[in-house]
Formats: structure tokens, sequence, C-alpha cells
């Protein structure tokens, strides 16, 4: 099957598209990044080319074409305790930070991808939080993708996932 090529011209719609929807902010170097996501759902929908599915897209009152988009342009590498320095910093500040808090914690993982970020957080908090049954804890975890919004939600993790985990950690708490 022949290539399907995004112009220039229907690379600045989506690009102004997503920008303005979603907030990711796209180089001119990503134009064939979008072209191979985009690809496969313009021909899944059947559609001939880009300037098609961008019609499709922006007059789908029911959101569900918008959500796809979400789901395809975002990019969603995570992993369990990712960026070791943020949990470094957690454990040097967590006394400060809790401090005169009410025992009341609200914690926002504003991009959560699959949810490894916000069950690093609950188990970092029962780990090191003294007495952590004590604490009103509530962590909320959203994302733009509403495909890795359901794994999270769903919170099974295969062996790859896992793979760094402690023995303490898995045995403690999966
Ligand atoms: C690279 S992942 C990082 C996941 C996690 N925070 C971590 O550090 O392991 C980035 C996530 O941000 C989400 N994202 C991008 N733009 C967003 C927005 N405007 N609002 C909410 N989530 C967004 C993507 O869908 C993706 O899942």
């Amino acid at each position: 099957m022949e290539k399907m090529e995004l112009t220039k011209k229907e690379f600045t719609l989506f690009k102004e598209y997503i920008y303005e929807h979603i907030g990711i902010s796209l180089s001119e170097q990503k134009i064939y990044l979008v072209q191979a996501r985009l690809a496969k759902r313009v021909k899944h929908l059947g559609l001939t080319d880009f300037s098609a599915y961008y019609h499709t897209l922006v007059n789908d009152a029911s959101g569900k074409e918008f959500e796809y988009l979400c789901s395809l342009i975002s990019t969603n590498v995570t992993s369990f305790f990712r960026e070791s320095k943020q949990w470094d910093f957690w454990k040097t500040h967590l006394s400060t930070m809790i401090a005169g808090k009410n025992n009341r914690l609200r914690i926002w993982s504003a991009a959560c991808s699959t949810g490894e970020e916000p069950y690093s957080i609950a188990m970092f908090l029962d780990e090191n939080l003294p007495s952590s049954a004590h604490f009103d804890i509530k962590i909320l975890a959203t994302d733009v993708s509403p495909r890795v919004l359901k794994e999270a939600s769903e919170g099974v993790y295969g062996p790859k996932a896992i793979a760094n985990l402690s023995q303490n950690y898995l045995s403690r708490y999966f």
C-alpha cells in the first residue's frame, strides 16, 4: 500500500489544533512522527488523506475522535519510581512538605500516563511517612490520553513493568 504523506500545510493544521486543544507543542521536525502516528487511523477510517481526517476530527461532535487523537499523539513513557532525583528530593524534603498540613495531603499526578507515577507516590508515602495511616491522603491522577488512563485505573502490570521493583515493594504492594 502506498505511503500516505502529510503535507506541511496539513501538518500546520494539526500542529495548531493539537496545541490549542491538548497543549502539546510540536516542533516542525515532528512532521514525520505525526504522519506515522496518524496514518494508521486515517487508513482505519477508510479516508484517502490527512485533510479528510482533519475534517472528520473537527466535525466530530461526539468528541470520540478527539479522544483518539489524544491517545495517538501523546508519548507515554513511564515507569515505577522514574527519575531517581525526584524521589531523593521527596525524601529530603518530605518532613518540611508535610509540616503544618494537619495530616491532610493532596497530590496531583497531572500527567500520570499508565499509572506508575501515582502508584509510586502511594508506595513512597506508605513507606516514608511517619505513621501514614493517620494521614488523610488523596492522590489525583489525570492524563490527556483516555487509553493510558484506562490502564492506570485497571492497575495491572506485567513482568517488564515491575522488573526494577524490589522484592520488598512487590510483596507489600502488588
Ligand atoms: C512521558 S509521560 C510521563 C508520565 C509520568 N508523569 C512520569 O514521569 O513517569 C507524559 C504524559 O503526559 C501526558 N500529557 C501530555 N500533555 C498533557 C496535558 N496537556 N494534560 C495532561 N496530560 C498530558 C501524556 O499523555 C503522557 O502520558
